[in-house]
């Protein structure tokens, strides 16, 4: 079965830039990538390549390559369902915020409505492949809305999980560590769906880095790398608190521990604490999906992660509050950074929302640089709490464009986000126009404590004890 029309239903941080990959990788196949979001569509389709929705490093140049010969972006769901022969569906899955597992199990509307709509207007057999990362037993229930509500054709279901991280999508597209395919191996139509999805992989892929599971592994392993890849984020987090008292280093541990191959030096760093729109949302998840099988030892476990993360946050922002003499009132405290990780333009649940929020609630006027994320992004963060009203979040909070005038006449600077562009700046510059003593709160580590020392900065680094 040799696929040529794709369709990919959400056009979002996963969606946008997989089926780009996708579209270089097999110019033969046609991929349309659709979405319900007239904005975010005409934004993939602006001839200024500035303006696409997802900034990751290396993509406006492929979607330029691409997009009009076999790649498209477009708000017409229905036409590009019935031609494409493989649907990928890739739209959020968010934490419910209501009704039973309300802020635990993930909110699978969205999913729901996809399934209804292939159903309603697929006139031959599909394959729909679940790209979007869902809770374990997902493709039962969609399996069940397609044969229950079509028009009799035949779908297949296979799970592909996507492991791409933001800020290096396109370098973990093209060189993935491994692709993972879920389906129902004991018939004939399972594996030649799978076969399918395997041989468009083929086209970039080496055979051996794409493993076959059933669906169920596969859905289960998309929860469980986030955890275990969270859950290292806590543990060296948990470690950079106990190095701050005892005098150690974070960095000397991680590196040290790092070395022994069995635990590899990846997912180390010491950090102001992880975010991203979906570690906290699958551990979340996995936790619920624990408790609703009566586990609650194995939901405890894997809770910890989140609330450790809670913690360091918590504790970053009690830091500076409690070095600027335990009080920020009135005082202007400058953030670098809001991006939940460098290199990407996304902010969901970025540490920095939360700093932000406990230093607002301290009376702290806060300016934040970050150098991709818009200003209406940063008071949209905030507003979504509902801590306080919008116009009290624009008193106190102001974005600025350029980290100079940010950081002037500032009491105290805190680097939220890692961007390299941060360690080259004229950090004398910044000092002479701050006022005095001048505290600079490292909460990602990337910055020379000497040098910084040197300058005149009282300097606290996350994770290295006095
Ligand atoms: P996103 O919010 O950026 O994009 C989702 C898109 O789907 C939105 O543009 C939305 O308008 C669209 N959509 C929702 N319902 C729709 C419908 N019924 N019809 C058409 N369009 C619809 O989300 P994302 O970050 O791309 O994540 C998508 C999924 O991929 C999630 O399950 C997430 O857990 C998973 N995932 C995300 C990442 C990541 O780095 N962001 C990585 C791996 C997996
Ligand atoms: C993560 C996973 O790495 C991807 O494999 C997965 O596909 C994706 O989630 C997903 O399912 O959405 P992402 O959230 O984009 O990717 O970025 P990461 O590089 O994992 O970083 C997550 C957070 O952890 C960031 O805030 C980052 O700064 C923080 N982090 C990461 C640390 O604090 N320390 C580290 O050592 C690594």
């Amino acid at each position: 079965m040799k696929i040529e029309s794709i369709c990919c239903i959400g056009a979002g941080y996963v969606g946008g830039p997989t089926m780009t990959v996708i579209a270089k990788q097999c110019p033969q196949i046609k991929v349309t990538v659709v979405d319900v979001n007239q904005e975010r569509i005409n934004a993939w389709n602006d001839n200024n390549l500035d303006n696409l929705p997802v900034f990751e490093p290396g993509l406006a140049a492929i979607v330029e390559e691409t997009r009009g010969k076999n790649l498209f972006f477009s708000t017409d769901i229905d036409t590009a369902i019935n031609e494409a022969e493989m649907i990928f569906i890739s739209v959020n899955t968010p934490t419910k915020t209501y009704g039973k597992g309300k802020g635990m199990a993930a909110d699978l509307k969205y999913i729901e409505l996809c399934a209804r709509q292939i159903a309603k207007v697929a006139k031959q057999n599909k394959i729909v492949v679940e790209k979007s990362t869902l809770p374990v037993r997902t493709a039962s229930a969609i399996k069940s809305i397609l044969d229950h509500t079509g028009n009799g054709v035949e779908f297949q279901i296979l799970s592909n999980p996507e492991f791409l991280a933001e800020g290096t999508a396109v370098q973990d597209l093209l060189n993935p560590d491994r692709v993972l395919i879920g389906g129902d191996r004991s018939s004939e139509e399972g594996k030649r769906a799978m076969q399918a999805l395997v041989d468009i992989y083929a086209n970039w892929v080496p055979r051996d880095k794409v493993l076959t599971t059933n669906v169920w592994s596969s859905e289960l392993s998309k929860l469980t790398a986030n955890a275990f890849l969270a859950q290292r984020v806590s543990s060296i987090n948990a470690i950079s608190e106990l190095c701050e008292k005892t005098g150690a280093d974070v960095n000397e541990v991680a590196k040290a521990i790092g070395m022994d191959s069995r635990i590899g030096s990846k997912f180390l760093k010491a950090s102001v604490g992880f975010g991203g729109s979906c570690f906290q949302k699958d551990i979340l998840n996995l936790v619920y999906i624990a408790k609703s099988y009566g586990l609650n030892e194995v939901a405890d476990y894997w809770e910890q992660v989140i609330l450790m993360n809670e913690h360091q946050k918590n504790r970053f922002s009690d830091k500076i509050v409690n070095t600027l003499y335990n009080t920020v009132s009135g005082k202007k405290i400058t953030f670098l950074g809001w991006a939940f990780k460098k290199d990407t333009n996304d902010t969901r649940e970025s540490a920095a929302i939360k700093v932000a929020d406990n230093l607002l609630n301290e009376q702290a006027n806060i300016a934040v640089f970050d150098p991709k994320v818009a200003k209406e992004r940063v008071y949209s963060d905030l507003e979504y709490l509902n801590t306080r009203s919008n116009e009290e979040n624009k008193e106190q909070l102001e974005v600025k464009n350029d980290p100079y005038k940010a950081c002037h006449g500032a009491h105290a600077i805190a680097i939220l986000t890692e961007w390299d562009e941060f360690k080259n700046y004229d950090w004398e510059k910044i000092y002479d126009s701050m006022n005095k003593p001048a505290f600079l709160f490292d909460g990602r580590g990337i910055l020379d404590k000497k040098n910084l020392e040197k300058v005149g900065f009282i300097y606290y680094k996350i994770g290295v004890g006095e």
